[in-house]
């Protein structure tokens, strides 16, 4: 059950949380290591065929190095002072090579292994999310930036696939060459050894400071990132570039664009430097050794010490070089996993986000609910947006009527009263903060929302359409409808005469949200839509207000029809449009305060009354107009 607002959960709003990532780092997010080895299970058998790849590959990487020795000590320059063994020579030198292929080729096969289970997973994680966040409630997507909510789901997924795909493997091959190529220095010699990894420690602790570093760059860069996906969003739509260009404001846009960008482009340079200068240092120190390493050797063989032959001197400098490509790499990939880190917080930060309204464990069908198919009760019902602050008036205040199956039911009043929050009651959209929404006869909380929704048409203020054709825009209802089921919709919602005179017909694109068409058209084909659906519950938001008389006419028709033998919750701003309505409430302030009747509350003489009275005036005023 919601809890106060049906507000559950830590969620607190994420526009809002903008500011302080950009001071903090990323959001903090316990056993984060375990949760992303969790994205790995289900490809623990390509993982293990990897590690194995990985581990041959190394082995066979190591062994050249030992070959060198051999050649070196046995067949060139035998240390016994014979001539070159060239037999031996031919062998060793074959095995070098054949061990050399062996070793690309065992490299294609893991790399078409660790980026098929990177790139899963990675499409895993985005899908999770996509479909997590489609499990929010409305309040989530009324509080946060589209844009912002888009570049969750490709920035920051996006950012971590490399991770995802490099990281194993990486680990994997550089942590066994590295041990590998140690095994091999100290069976060479154990002194030259030591000497050579002698400033390991001190670099893996500045190796972990750097990381620290670059995981707060690239939690700010993540969300610089989604702010400026958010300005694209907003201002690159249809909606958007309507009111910069009306405004002349395109300047002032691109300039809050420009200005973000640079954040962008110097948190990437920041993020791109940092470590720079410690990788260098890394590379000098790494590849300095040999050199120390035959001053060290000149010394063992003119001092008391046990000499060194030419070949392990060789031998143990090629071993060495090896070694440094895979140390960078570790470093390197302890790095991306700090830094990715931040990537991950961003992403789980939002898997976590629970819905604030949720099915119980038990949920109902509708179809198991003890009342009427087509009831709906509002009892004492009082709400709050989530996001009005807890001292603000209620939107609803005790708003309590009963729509009986096949009533029309209408509620009109001042903009701004509660009308469109009572139809968002209505399907669950929102809960009420007290009182209880009762949809055919069970309380909607202890039904499953899906099926409450597969009962319900809504046709609300703003009609949006997909950017697809007129008839895909329909057939979104009803995947199945056949061409006949739409253009029968089309011609009882009074469009099909329209569609039909587009060049396209239905298969006219109808542009971004339908912009297309006309603001009549649009809700016209919103009708035939839910007609479409052909569910028991109607709800219908003022889809005449911005109409005028023809049009409105012939918009009420299509109501008219769509409403026949259904329970209809209706919001008027045109008064004549619920003359016929066998209830029409009055809404006020979140109050219902009028019930009755065109007739009875025109006689009563209250607040319906003084619009009614409104609207013959205007309507007076148009006419001599
Ligand atoms: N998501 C929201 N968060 C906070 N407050 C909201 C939200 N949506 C609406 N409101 C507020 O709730 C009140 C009622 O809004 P509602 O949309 O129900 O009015 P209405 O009667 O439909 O008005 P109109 O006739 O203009 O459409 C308004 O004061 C509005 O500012
Ligand atoms: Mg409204």
């Amino acid at each position: 059950m919601g809890g106060p607002g049906g507000f559950r959960g830590g969620f607190r709003g994420i526009d809002e949380d903008t500011q302080r990532q950009r001071n903090a780092s990323a959001p903090r997010i316990p056993d984060l290591g375990r949760r992303v080895a969790a994205l790995f299970r289900p490809y623990r058998r390509r993982l293990v065929a990897t590690a194995i790849l990985v581990v041959v590959g190394a082995a066979v990487g190591v062994i050249p190095p030992l070959l060198v020795q051999r050649i070196f000590d046995d067949a060139l320059f035998p240390v016994d002072g014979s001539s070159p063994q060239l037999g031996l020579l031919g062998v060793l030198v074959l095995s070098m090579i054949g061990l050399f292929v062996l070793g690309a080729a065992l490299g294609i096969a893991q790399t078409w292994l660790t980026s098929t289970v990177g790139n899963r997973v990675t499409g895993d994680l985005r899908v999770r999310m996509f479909a997590h966040l489609q499990a929010m409630d409305l309040g989530f997507f009324t509080r946060t930036k589209t844009g912002v909510i888009q570049s969750r789901l490709q920035n920051d997924v996006g950012g971590v696939s490399g991770v995802l795909t490099n990281t194993v493997t990486s680990i994997l091959g550089n942590t066994v060459t590295v041990i590998s190529a140690l095994v091999a220095m100290l069976l060479i010699d154990v002194r030259l050894t030591l000497i050579a990894v002698v400033m390991m420690p001190v670099l893996i602790l500045v190796q972990r400071r750097v990381g620290q570093v670059r995981a707060r760059i690239a939690g700010q860069t993540q969300e610089s990132l989604s702010e400026l996906s958010a300005i694209t969003q907003e201002t690159l739509s249809v909606s958007g570039i309507l009111l910069s260009k009306s405004f002349n404001r395109q300047r002032a846009e691109s300039d809050r664009y420009a200005a973000e960008n640079r954040t962008q482009i110097g948190l990437q340079v920041r993020q791109a430097m940092s470590g720079q200068g410690f990788f260098a240092v890394v590379q000098i120190i790494m590849s300095s050794v040999p050199a120390v390493i035959y001053l060290v050797a000149g010394f063992f063989i003119t001092g008391d010490a046990v000499p060194i032959t030419a070949g392990a001197v060789v031998a143990f400098t090629t071993v060495q070089a090896r070694l440094l490509m895979p140390l960078m790499g570790l470093m390197r990939v302890a790095l991306d996993v700090q830094t990715s880190r931040a990537l991950f917080a961003r992403i789980f930060e939002y898997l976590d986000l629970r819905p604030a309204i949720a099915d119980v464990a038990d949920a109902l069908d509708v179809a198991d609910a003890p009342g009427p198919l087509g009831r709906i009760e509002f009892r004492d019902v009082s709400f709050r947006y989530p996001d009005a602050g807890p001292d603000s008036p209620a939107t609803l205040d005790g708003v309590s009527f009963v729509a009986e199956p096949g009533q029309h039911v209408a509620f009109v009043g001042p903009s701004g009263a509660g009308k469109t929050t009572i139809l968002y009651l209505a399907p669950r959209l929102y809960e009420p903060t007290e009182g209880s929404v009762l949809f055919a006869g069970a309380d909607v909380r202890s039904l499953s929302q899906a099926s409450i929704i597969d009962r319900i048409g809504i046709v609300s203020q703003e009609t949006y359409l997909f950017h697809a054709s007129i008839r895909d825009n329909l057939r979104y209802a009803r995947p199945g409808a056949t061409d006949a089921d739409i253009e029968a919709a089309c011609v009882a919602a009074n469009i099909h005469h329209v569609i039909a005179g587009f060049e396209d017909g239905y298969d006219t694109i109808v542009g971004e949200r339908g912009y297309r068409l006309s603001g009549g058209e649009k809700q016209r084909i919103a009708i035939a839509r839910v007609l479409l659906k052909d569910p028991p519950v109607l709800l219908l938001d003022e889809a005449t207000s911005a109409l005028d008389t023809v049009s409105e006419r012939v918009v009420q028709e299509a109501i008219d029809e769509a409403a026949r033998g259904r329970t209809t919750l209706s919001i008027a701003h045109r008064l004549s449009t619920v003359i016929a309505a066998d209830v029409i409430h009055v809404v006020d302030a979140g109050r219902i305060v009028e019930s009755g009747t065109h007739t009875e509350l025109l006689a009563a003489g209250g607040l319906y009354a003084e619009l009614a009275a409104q609207q013959v005036a205007a309507a007076r005023i148009d006419g001599a107009g």
